[in-house]
C-alpha cells in the first residue's frame, strides 16, 4: 500500500511517501521567517503552507518515482495545531481525495511522534514507554499496541519545547530557541548554575515547566540587569538545559522501570536536543533498557510519521475514509484540573 501524507499543523510543510512501513520520502519545508517575530506568527504560517503546500506534494511523489495514480491512500494531520495551518493540508488532502477517489485517514500529531520510533526502528516491540517532546506538548505514554495506548503523565504547564524557547528569548536568542540553547551548550558548563527541576520527585509521571522559566528570568534581573557578558551566556544556556533534560530523563526511565518495560521511545522537536539524547542513552543503557531516538527528519515535524500510522489505521480500522466531514482540531493536551 502506497500512502501519500501530509502535514501542516505549525511551521513545517510537510509531504511523505510511505510503503509497507518505510518512507520512500519525507520532505519538509520550514517556515524560517518566523524567527524575526520571535515567534510563529499564525496568519503568516497558513499562507506560507498555502504557497508551499502544492510543489512540496509533487516533489515527495516525484522523490519516490511515483505519481498520484499510483497512490493508494492520503493521510493528513487533523489536530492538533495552529487551525489556519491545519486547515490548509487538511483542505488540499480533501481536495486529492475527491478528485482522485482516495481514502484519506485524518490522523493525531501526537499519534504521529509517539509512533515516529517505529517508523525509524522496525524492530521495536510493543510494550514500550514514549516520551513525546514538543513545542506544545510533553507527555509520557504507556503504549500498548497501534491503536492502544494511556497517557501516563504530561505537563502542567509549558511543554518542554516552550522552556526552551521562552528561556532562550530572555537570553537573547532567536526563535526557535531550542536548537539554539543546544548549540551554545555543547562545550559549556551544565553544573555552573542551578535552576529548579520541579516535580522531580512528586512521584507522578507529570512535569512543570513554568517555574524554570520564571526563576531565570529572576536570575537574568538579579545578576544581569545590564546585559548577559558572551562567556557566561553558554554555562548559563547549558545549566537551564540540565534542568530540562533531568527532569525529562528521570521521568521517563522511573516509567520503563515501574511499568516493568524494556524500551523507551524519545520523540517530537525536543528529542533533536543532543543532552536529551546522550543522558537518555548512557540512563537506558545502565538499565539495559533499548533506547530509541529517530533521526533528525523524524523528530521534527514530518508528513512521514503521518503517513505511517495511517498505515495502520487502514489495515486495522473498520471505518470509512472516504468521508470527508471530519474538522480540524486545535486544541492541544494539557493536564485537566481533575487529572
Ligand atoms: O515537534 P516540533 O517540531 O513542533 C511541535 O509539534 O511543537 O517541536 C518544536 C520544538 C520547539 O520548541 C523547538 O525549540 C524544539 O522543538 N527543539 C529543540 C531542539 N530542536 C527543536 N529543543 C531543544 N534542543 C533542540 N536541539
Ligand atoms: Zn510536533
Amino acid at each position: 500500500m502506497k500512502i501519500l501524507a501530509i502535514e501542516s499543523s505549525c511551521d513545517e510543510t510537510s509531504a511523505a511517501v510511505i510503503a509497507d512501513s518505510k518512507a520512500l520520502s519525507n520532505l519538509i519545508s520550514s517556515q524560517y521567517f518566523h524567527s524575526k517575530f520571535g515567534g510563529v506568527v499564525p496568519e503568516l504560517a497558513s499562507r506560507a503552507h498555502l504557497e508551499a503546500i502544492s510543489e512540496i506534494v509533487e516533489d515527495a511523489l516525484k522523490l519516490a518515482n511515483l505519481t498520484i495514480n499510483d497512490i493508494d491512500a492520503l493521510a493528513v494531520t487533523s489536530a492538533p495545531g495552529l487551525v489556519g495551518s491545519l486547515i490548509v493540508g487538511s483542505n488540499f488532502a480533501k481536495g486529492l481525495s475527491l478528485k482522485y477517489n482516495l481514502p484519506l485517514v485524518p490522523v493525531n500529531h501526537i499519534e504521529g511522534h509517539l509512533y515516529s520510533g517505529c517508523l525509524q526502528d522496525s524492530s521495536v516491540k510493543f510494550p514500550f514507554i514514549s516520551l513525546v517532546v514538543s513545542g506544545g506538548h510533553t507527555i509520557i505514554f504507556d503504549v500498548k499496541s497501534y491503536n492502544e495506548y494511556l497517557i501516563l503523565g504530561l505537563t502542567k504547564d509549558d511543554a518542554a519545547g516552550e522552556a526552551f524557547d521562552k528561556t532562550a528569548k530572555m537570553l537573547g536568542l532567536p526563535y526557535p530557541g531550542g536548537p539554539q540553547i543546544d548549540k551554545l551548550a555543547k562545550n559549556a558548563n551544565p553544573s555552573a548554575y542551578t535552576f529548579p527541576r520541579s516535580m522531580i520527585n512528586s512521584g507522578d509521571y507529570n512535569f512543570s515547566f513554568s517555574g524554570l522559566k520564571t526563576s531565570v528570568r529572576y536570575f537574568i534581573a538579579k545578576y544581569f540587569s545590564d546585559g548577559i557578558p558572551e562567556v557566561m551566556l553558554a554555562n548559563i544556556a547549558a545549566s537551564v538545559q540540565e534542568a530540562i533534560v533531568d527532569v525529562l530523563v528521570k521521568k521517563s526511565i522511573d516509567a520503563v522501570v515501574n511499568l516493568g518495560y524494556k524500551t523507551l521511545i524519545v520523540s517530537g522537536g525536543v528529542s533533536a536536543n543532543s543532552r536529551l539524547r546522550s543522558k537518555m542513552r548512557s540512563a537506558c543503557g545502565e538499565h539495559k533498557f533499548k533506547f530509541v531516538a529517530p533521526e533528525l527528519s523524524l523528530c521534527m515535524d514530518n508528513a512521514a510519521m503521518i503517513g505511517f500510522i495511517a498505515e495502520k489505521k487502514l489495515l486495522s480500522d473498520n471505518q470509512n475514509f472516504h468521508d470527508l466531514t471530519f474538522t480540524v482540531n486545535p486544541t492541544s493536551i494539557r493536564l485537566r484540573k481533575n487529572q
